[in-house]
């Protein structure tokens, strides 16, 4: 079933818990989408500082030092704070207002038939030692969407759930004031999937399982990385027929490499013996050079100077936090709680 395409009617709302830089695996799944769909709709993108504390009150300084991290990820891959609204969640008490009269309109057996919740504790190891705020999430989660009025949250496979829940708030929440005040939202999953593997082969890239390539990787760090990628076992001698599937090398060549015909080439010759991993693997370090360089540069250059980045974090909080104030006092007045 493919989504019904993205107009310029529509409002876009996504975003990222600032707990590192981000990496290939983001590049992929989300960050080529944002700058596609920064010339369609309007876009906010959220650095979630506060609800990346929901499990890290043990590391604030992380978190706090990773929003501008990540705000030069988005700008340095060509996300334009001209095209889109990027804001810091913390700083948008409007969130944290709507997310408390959110939490009067789900359950506590809701919030744990959350599938997504449900993993993340297990992997997490929580139990009923789950902070409040964690368990919470979707909820704040509805509240940033709901705020911007947003009808379309790319997001990856996994927060399906979020977005479920968060029309669940919106159609609840309208029916308790008997008006059509909050807005649904549909979920963008990317459609290939577009989940990249970490470079030890497993399924997904991770800066907490050592296994990602950041975008801001020096040419040295892109070089060990590739020639630590995970390839065929049992492929010893160049020889041997190679397996292809599972195989990250490739799964990066087809994913990074638009030459086609080229890898399908490289592929065959694998399979039928004769191609070493050393040549393929050469082949994909030119390739992932080539693409991260110019990010890199971009990355570096707008490091050398914070103050411009935070300055365009703050005039995106503002714009954000005008949208925000307009939806909650529309939510006060339903509810009749506007007193003076
Ligand atoms: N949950 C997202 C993440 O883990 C970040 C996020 C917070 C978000 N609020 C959101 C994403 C609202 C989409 C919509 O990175």
């Amino acid at each position: 079933m493919s989504a019904p395409a993205v107009t310029s009617n529509d409002i876009i709302l996504t975003g990222d818990r600032t707990t590192g830089p981000l990496h290939l695996g983001h590049f992929v799944g989300s960050l080529q989408n944002r700058v596609r769909l920064q010339d369609v709709c309007k876009q906010y993108l959220l650095l979630a500082d506060a609800q990346a504390l929901t499990d890290n009150m043990g590391n604030i300084a992380k978190v706090r030092d990773n929003v501008i991290q990540v705000a030069l990820d988005y700008l340095a891959v060509g996300i334009d704070p001209a095209k889109s609204t990027i804001f810091i969640q913390s700083l948008v008490p409007e969130l944290t207002e709507l997310f408390s009269y959110y939490l009067n309109l789900v359950t506590v057996a809701r919030l744990e038939r959350n599938p997504t919740i449900k993993d993340e504790i297990k992997l997490r190891g929580f139990e009923r030692d789950i902070p409040a705020g964690f368990m919470t999430y979707p909820v704040a989660q509805a509240a940033d969407i709901t705020a911007f009025k947003a009808t379309v949250v790319p997001v990856g496979a996994d927060q399906i759930p979020m977005i479920e829940q968060t029309n669940e708030v919106v159609r609840k929440f309208n029916a308790s004031v008997d008006a059509e005040i909050l807005v649904e939202c549909r979920a963008l999953v990317p459609e290939n999937g577009s989940r990249l593997p970490g470079i030890d082969g497993k399924a997904k890239m991770s800066k907490s399982l050592g296994n990602s390539l950041t975008l801001g990787a020096s040419a040295d760090e892109i070089s060990k990385a590739v020639k630590m990628m995970y390839t065929d076992p049992n492929h010893l001698r160049v020889a041997d027929p190679g397996q292809v599937e599972g195989n990250v090398v490739f799964t990066y060549l087809d994913v990074f490499d638009t030459d086609i015909e080229k890898v399908a080439e490289f592929k065959a010759h694998y399979q039928r013996g004769g191609l070493g991993d050393s040549v393929i693997k050469r082949y994909l370090e030119e390739r992932l050079q080539a693409l991260l360089e110019p990010i890199r540069t971009r990355r570096e250059a707008l490091a050398a100077d914070p103050a411009a980045v935070m300055e365009i974090l703050r005039q995106g909080t503002d714009k954000a936090r005008e949208q925000t104030a307009a939806t909650l006092d529309a939510v006060k007045r339903a509810m009749g709680i506007v007193y003076f």
